[in-house]
């Protein structure tokens, strides 16, 4: 699985530390989306037969997922590399686990399975690790027992919980109360073993990953757009899924490492193939574009349903902007990588509206505003938004806390690939998680890494 599939086993730390070398240079895929990947494994489990799945990331937060799927019933096996096979149970056939489910880091994994539980008549409970428990998970309990699940949690409702699937679920209308596309999966995959309507009215569009993929199966799905820019999806209830081949296309939110990497490494030019190109995955490579990046994205494709291209990304210069709230959804991921390149650029950038950020897998808008300023570089955070001053070229020199938490250690090494002095991590073993083989990639383009 690559270096960092080692180091994820290590008990202890890892440190890395990230320094300036000559350009990065090369052509390099980058691993299967996590979102995709993931879900690839829930629908593969509740579809009657044999899903076969190329291309799947093979990180921690997927392979936790895995053993969760088959702690419930599901058969799943690595039969190459990358290439999955699930057997799958039918919508509603979860068996009753014996021990908790172990989701390490994963909020996508636990949060899409608890809502996949609710409505199997099964009792299951739920844990993760350190960061994982200090998340909330109170707004995806709260449809969930509208539908007649019954969870065994405090008030806050925090892993471990224990979650008691309804015998007879019924169908709900839900609004999110913050966009979120982990909340909208919960309420439709348990809207699966309803009789009736399932309908989640999301305010701002979020990743339709989940809405595809069901209908892909078979599933009866409709999306209405709505005029103030939000979205209507309604489920049809106890389909018979039925098992389809999936091709995973590479994850946008990883390749936004190497990408701004290239560009704040003077004279670099890389070539990322197969980035997936959903625009409610891209809000990205809009900002940067506004920041006068050069990305060109080649050979536009389909593969697997999804929009792909060969994004081919040169160094820039970079200047700053103004990025709205209403952009948050389709770049909810890549707000630290955005401010290391807002610290390269020429000029403030102000991100707007980063409440939920605060509820990722560190607080995430702390986390990123503590990186930049250990690096000498003036960032402040004014209610939910994030202003970074950019300096051209940020002084380095720190030592990053990465909190658990794979986005920011691997954005503080990015930070280091084109700072004045080197960058330090506490800790690489959390990018394992959704970037198995970053260390080896980014050396593969030029980086220096140790
Ligand atoms: C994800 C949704 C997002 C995102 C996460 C993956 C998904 O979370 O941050 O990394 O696969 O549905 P929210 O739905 O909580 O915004």
């Amino acid at each position: 699985m690559g270096c960092q599939g080692q180091l994820a086993m290590h008990a202890a730390p890892i440190p890395l530390t990230a320094r300036r070398n000559g350009p990065l240079a090369g052509r390099a895929r980058v691993p299967g989306d996590k979102s995709i990947s993931i879900r690839a494994l829930l629908l593969g489990a509740l579809a009657v037969g044999e899903t076969r799945i190329a291309g799947m990331l093979e990180g921690e937060d997927v392979l936790h997922t895995a053993g969760a799927l088959r702690a419930l019933g599901a058969h799943i096996a690595r039969t190459g590399e990358r290439r999955w096979q699930v057997h799958g149970v039918g919508v509603g056939g979860f068996a009753e686990p014996r021990d908790a489910l172990d989701f390490g880091n994963s909020g996508t994994g636990c949060r899409l399975t608890l809502g996949t539980v609710a409505g199997c008549p099964i009792t299951a409970t739920f844990d993760g690790d350190a960061s994982l428990r200090s998340r909330p998970m109170r707004r995806v309990l709260d449809p969930l027992e509208r539908m007649g699940a019954r969870a065994l949690a405090s008030a806050e409702g925090r892993l471990p919980l224990t979650l008691a699937g309804a015998r007879d679920p019924v169908p709900i209308v839900f609004k999110p109360p913050v966009p979120s596309a982990q909340l909208k999966s919960a309420t439709l995959l348990a809207g699966l073993s309803a009789p009736g309507e399932t309908v989640v009215i999301e305010a701002g569009a979020t990743r339709n990953h989940t809405e595809k993929m069901l209908t892909y199966f078979g599933a009866d799905v409709q999306v209405d757009r709505l005029d103030d820019g939000g979205r209507r999806i309604t489920l049809v209830g106890q389909p018979e899924l039925a098992p389809r081949p999936i091709m995973v296309p590479a994850d946008p939110s990883s390749a936004a490492f190497p990408l701004v990497a290239a560009l704040v490494v003077p004279r670099s030019e890389v070539v990322l193939p197969g980035v997936m190109m959903n625009p409610l995955r891209t809000g990205l490579l809009t900002t940067l574009g506004e920041m006068g990046a050069a990305i060109d994205a080649l050979e536009r494709r389909n593969e697997g349903g999804e929009q792909v291209a060969d994004l081919r990304v040169r160094a820039a210069t970079l200047r700053g902007v103004e990025v709205p709230a209403s952009r948050a959804p389709a770049m909810i991921d890549e707000y630290p990588i955005l401010a290391v390149a807002a610290a390269f650029a020429e000029g403030v950038t102000v991100m707007r509206g980063l409440k939920e950020l605060r509820v990722k897998e560190s607080d995430r808008l702390a986390a990123t505003a503590a990186l930049l300023r250990a690096n000498g570089v003036t960032a402040e955070i004014e209610g939910d938004d994030l202003v970074v001053q950019g300096s051209g070229r940020p002084a380095g020199g720190g030592v990053v806390t990465t909190h658990m938490d794979h986005r920011i250690a691997m954005a503080a090494i990015v930070l280091g690939f084109a700072s004045e002095r080197p960058v330090q991590i506490d800790d690489g073993r959390f990018i394992a998680t959704s970037f198995p083989g970053f260390v080896d990639l980014m050396r593969s383009l030029g980086a220096e890494l140790s």
